[in-house]
């Protein structure tokens, strides 16, 4: 399902999006927000319409180039109606779909790794080692700059008891681990012995090893067999993405106030954003994403670092 944006310059960003809003309610459901948001949702495309300090940011959104194009073209026309005291540009980009939206710029993506915390030696080894041991999955390691933000949460939680729901080759074990006290505990969850063999053998390099309890075994079984009481400080979930809500529903009933998880790719690429994919995981994962919004046990928020993190605080 393509979608398209037009960043428009103007000095009357909210006006115009009143004015369209109030112009198209007879023809098609519009509706405008208290923060001067504007949605109209035509037959075959929906156009979102945010005004900001000295512009108009634009993003229509239909089921295929041709009802884009058309959403496109009324929203343009309209707005250059309006605009009789100044001279509008609309320029729309190209359409992206879900799996070629590009969630951080490559420029922004290179300064953000190269403005945190820089990763040690043993970390950026554990990344060659794993590019040459597992080849094309080496992609499902987190990246260095999520690294340091798991590290620096668990720090600022001051998490004693965490949980990892995917180890892979250790990275993020080994990041939470690291912003744990001396007596703290990570209970680390994966299915593969391979890919945890080296895990454990960097556990150890990094002298973290001693904390971590690492359970071989379908994640979900191992979450149900935890006490219910409230023990956990931290978890970061990072596995199969199908599962994810199954994750959240055991991790947040064990979650105590205050306490924080942590869900990785919650984008999934950008296919999340695209009502074309439906393949499972894709609905499970949209499906949580709405279900945490909502949930009056947590307070959360959705950042864009990588492939989009969530972060949801047991109240
Ligand atoms: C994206 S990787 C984790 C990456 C890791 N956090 C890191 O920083 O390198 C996903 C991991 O989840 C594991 N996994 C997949 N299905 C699982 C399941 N049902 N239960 C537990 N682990 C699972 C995989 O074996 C894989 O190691």
């Amino acid at each position: 399902m393509p979608s398209s944006t037009a960043h428009v310059a103007t000095t009357r960003p909210s006006r115009y999006i009143k004015q369209l809003i109030s112009h198209m309610d007879h023809k098609a459901a519009a509706e405008l927000a208290g923060d001067g948001r504007g949605t109209i949702t035509f037959g075959r495309g929906t156009c979102v319409l945010t005004p900001s300090g000295d512009h108009l940011d634009l993003i229509a959104t239909a089921g295929d180039i041709e009802a884009l194009s058309g959403v496109q073209d009324v929203v343009t026309r309209h707005l250059l109606r309006f605009a009789t005291q100044e001279e509008l540009s609309v320029d729309w980009t190209a359409p992206v779909a879900g799996d070629s939206m590009q969630i951080i710029d490559p420029v922004v993506s290179d300064y953000l790794l190269t403005h945190c915390t820089p990763a040690d030696d043993l970390l950026q080894e554990l990344v060659v080692k794993t590019r040459e041991a597992t080849g094309d999955a080496s992609g499902m390691q987190i990246s260095h700059d999520e690294g340091a933000f798991l590290t620096m949460l668990v720090r600022m939680v001051g998490a004693r008891r965490a949980v990892e729901v995917g180890v892979f080759t250790g990275y993020s074990s080994i990041c939470i681990a690291r912003g744990l006290p001396e007596d703290g505990r990570l209970l680390a969850c994966d299915v593969s012995d391979e890919w945890t063999s080296i895990a454990r053998h960097y556990w150890e390099r990094a002298g973290v090893a001693d904390r971590i309890d690492l359970e071989i075994g379908p994640a979900i079984e191992t979450l149900r067999a935890l006490p219910a009481e409230s023990s956990i400080d931290i978890a970061f979930i990072d596995a199969d993405k199908v599962n994810y809500p199954l994750y959240y529903e055991e991790i947040v009933q064990r979650l105590r106030p205050g306490g924080l998880v942590v869900l990785d790719n919650v984008f999934l690429g950008g296919r999340v954003l695209d009502p074309a994919y439906q393949e499972e995981h894709h609905l499970a994962m949209r499906r949580l994403n709405d279900l945490i919004v909502n949930d009056d046990r947590v307070d959360s928020v959705m950042l864009p670092v990588r492939d989009g993190v969530t972060l949801a605080r047991r109240r």
